[in-house]
């Protein structure tokens, strides 16, 4: 193993190709993203283009962040590469590429799961301090997991149905908005009542830590219906009532959790964890009992490279890393490994 501390980074599991050089002392040393626009006119990530437009990305953007500090595979500790959950035929793209890297240099390559790798954005920018509760909410998971150290982990309820991205992004395409959807109803909402449309927070009395968006999304179709012509004024009264819904019942269920627990440490991990109403409401609500909240710097909420490569270089530092017979897969909870 070189020295060197850097530790090269992959993320492709869905639509975003990333690449990353990460340091423990330096932290993130450079963080490309190159994001795939053209998925938004066909309203969500369409597998087949995604997995071609890594395969012509992955090379040019690993060459440029390289250049970029002047460095080459002799001086990489170790690389850390997306395996799962994800597409598979994106995974791919990303695993190969980072196990034809190790294989011809004999780096160790280390496989990351994409939920640990969104949890760590946390240690990106300060210290991940445990045990803590931790809010994942991204496309595809709404979880809240106990981290009692890095690396291990206990899963502490979960979606039943809908992930809250997902709720944001088919909440934004009834309305008519974009897609990725979360940023285009956050930014509407701004100009709207939250209190204008009194939607749904299921399971909100369950005594359970499970999440159910898929009614909120029914309920919000409804009411646009009902409606008929909406108006600007219309769009950003559904878009805040909604966000506020989605915001109420993650806050109300992270703060049991945390009462539970006992933490004093919650983070929010994932795309939705750039949404400055959640943070402020996660704050309002667990901060009274002594929780501090925290959440990873805007850029690095939603997929990059620079938390797999952080991941990575806690597994290489507990003496772990993968075979080159390291394969993706789709689905999977993260476990523990530590
Ligand atoms: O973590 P991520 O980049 O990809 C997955 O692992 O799924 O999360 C993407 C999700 C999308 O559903 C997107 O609409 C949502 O994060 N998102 C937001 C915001 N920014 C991204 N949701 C609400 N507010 C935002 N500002
Ligand atoms: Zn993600």
């Amino acid at each position: 193993m070189s020295a060197s501390g850097y530790i090269l980074g992959f993320e492709t599991s869905c639509d975003d190709t990333s690449c990353a050089l990460y340091s423990p002392a330096e932290g993130v040393v450079v963080n490309k993203t190159a994001a795939q626009l053209e998925h938004g006119k066909y309203g969500g990530v369409v597998p087949e283009i995604a997995s071609r437009n890594h395969m012509k990305t992955i090379l040019p953007l690993y060459e440029s962040v390289m250049n970029e500090v002047g460095l080459g595979l002799g001086d990489i500790r170790g690389i850390g590469v997306t395996h799962g959950p994800g597409l598979t035929g994106s995974l791919l793209v990303g695993l190969s590429f980072a196990k034809a890297l190790a294989y011809s240099s004999g780096v160790p390559i280390v496989g990351v799961h994409h939920i640990e790798g969104h949890i760590m954005a946390n240690a990106l920018s300060g210290t991940f301090e445990t045990p803590a509760l931790v809010l994942v909410v991204s496309g595809g998971h709404t979880q809240l997991i106990h981290v009692k150290r890095i690396g291990r982990y206990e899963l502490l309820g979960q979606t039943r149905d809908d992930a809250a991205g997902e709720a944001f992004d088919k909440i934004a395409k009834i309305l008519g908005l974009s897609f990725p959807g979360g940023p285009e109803i956050e930014r509407v909402a701004a100009e709207g009542d939250p209190g204008a449309f009194d939607f749904p927070r299921a399971l909100r009395h369950s005594g359970k830590l499970d999440f159910s968006f898929s009614g909120l999304k029914t309920a919000v179709r409804l009411k646009v219906e009902s409606i008929g012509e909406l108006t600007p004024r219309l769009v950003s009264d559904v878009a805040a009532s909604a966000q506020e819904a989605i915001v109420d019942i993650l806050a109300e269920k992270s703060r049991e959790a945390a009462k539970r627990l006992g933490v004093k440490h919650c983070y929010i991990a994932g795309g939705v964890a750039a949404n400055l109403r959640l943070r402020e409401r996660m704050s309002m609500r667990l901060e009274p009992l002594g929780v501090e909240v925290r959440w990873p710097e805007t850029r690095y909420c939603t997929d990059n490279a620079a938390m797999i490569a952080c991941a990575a270089y806690h597994h290489l530092e507990a003496g772990l890393h993968c075979g080159l017979d390291l394969n993706t897969f789709p689905r999977g909870e993260l476990t523990s490994w530590a």
